[in-house]
């Protein structure tokens, strides 16, 4: 690959899905669209390089599928579905106590380990939410994982990542070698296609927006840009919980952290004035779609 092949590709991820690489992530190209090509009976990545400047769309979501990481597990890093047990659902039980629903976002949900453990954990709370109206909202940039999360079907090796042997046996059925969810926590969680550099405000109002390990692969522009967003769907009184690696601190005050609580943060007061960046970061890059 040339480097003004790279320097295109580097661009066109940046566009298409917020992917930030930097100088000297050939090897990854390469080893992840190099058989993405030959699948395509294309000679390697010059060749990939020249049928996208010529417009293939059809190659366009392959590739930046082929470049997404979808690493996750059930109940992830585990002190944010202790803090969603014990700190977010508790507050919000109580704020909703009136009207009895609470909406969900799953921002970046991957194969579905992340949406089903909070759908378990929400199971688990057993009658402090009977006759409540309980949304899970799991998208992802990728229809490939989203159509794994649908079917809710998992292999022995991902079961037995992060969930509790009791949680298997009473939230899956086994079929041979594979193990599905059951059809009621399924049916607690909608998924839809959705890319994060897009508008997402017709997803409607969110309690809670789980949003993990996936801004960590954008620059400093486009979390703001996401961060300022999710004001404007966030509750007032709603949460923001971010993965290990990410925060909001210095780039945004439209969130604070909630002390003791890592990972978790909370929209500051007025949503019309969240979406001020702070002082000193970056300003707001008018190419993301969706301002
Ligand atoms: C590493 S996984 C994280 C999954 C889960 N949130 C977790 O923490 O276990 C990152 C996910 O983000 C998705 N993704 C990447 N870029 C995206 C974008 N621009 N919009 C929406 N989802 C995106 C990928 O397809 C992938 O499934």
């Amino acid at each position: 690959m040339t480097p003004p092949e790279y320097e295109y590709l580097r661009k066109f991820l940046r566009d298409h899905s917020g992917l930030d690489l930097s100088a000297d992530k050939q090897y990854l190209i390469e080893s992840r669209l190099l058989p993405l090509a030959r699948k395509a009976g294309l000679s390697g990545i010059s060749e990939l390089v020249q049928k996208l400047q010529s417009g293939s769309s059809a190659l366009v979501t392959s590739v930046v599928e082929a470049m997404t990481t979808n690493e996750t597990f059930f109940f992830r890093d585990k002190v944010p579905f202790d803090h969603f047990r014990d700190t977010i659902m508790p507050e919000i039980i109580r704020a909703r106590a009136g009207r009895k629903s609470v909406r969900i976002w799953c921002a970046a949900g991957s194969t579905g380990q992340e949406p089903y453990s909070l759908a378990m954990c929400l199971k688990e709370m057993g009658a402090s939410l009977t006759g409540w109206r309980v949304e899970i909202i799991a998208t992802d940039l990728s229809q490939e994982v989203l159509e794994k999360s649908r079917a809710g079907i998992y292999s022995q090796f991902e079961v037995q990542r992060g969930l509790p042997i009791q949680m298997l046996v009473k939230y899956f059925k086994q079929t041979g070698e594979t193990w599905q969810i059951i059809p009621e926590l399924r049916a607690m969680v909608q998924h839809r296609q959705l890319n994060l550099l897009h508008d997402f405000s017709q997803l409607g109002t969110f309690d809670v927006i789980f949003c993990r390990n996936v801004l960590i692969y954008f620059d400093q522009d486009t979390k703001i840009n996401i961060f300022n967003r999710f004001t404007r769907l966030i509750e007032p009184d709603g949460f923001l919980v971010l993965g290990a690696a990410e925060t909001v601190v210095g780039l945004t005050d439209a969130f604070r952290p909630i002390p003791e609580r890592r990972g978790l943060y909370k929209p500051n007061d007025a949503r019309a004035t969240a979406a001020k960046p702070m002082p000193g970061a970056a300003p707001r890059m008018a190419a993301i779609a969706g301002l």
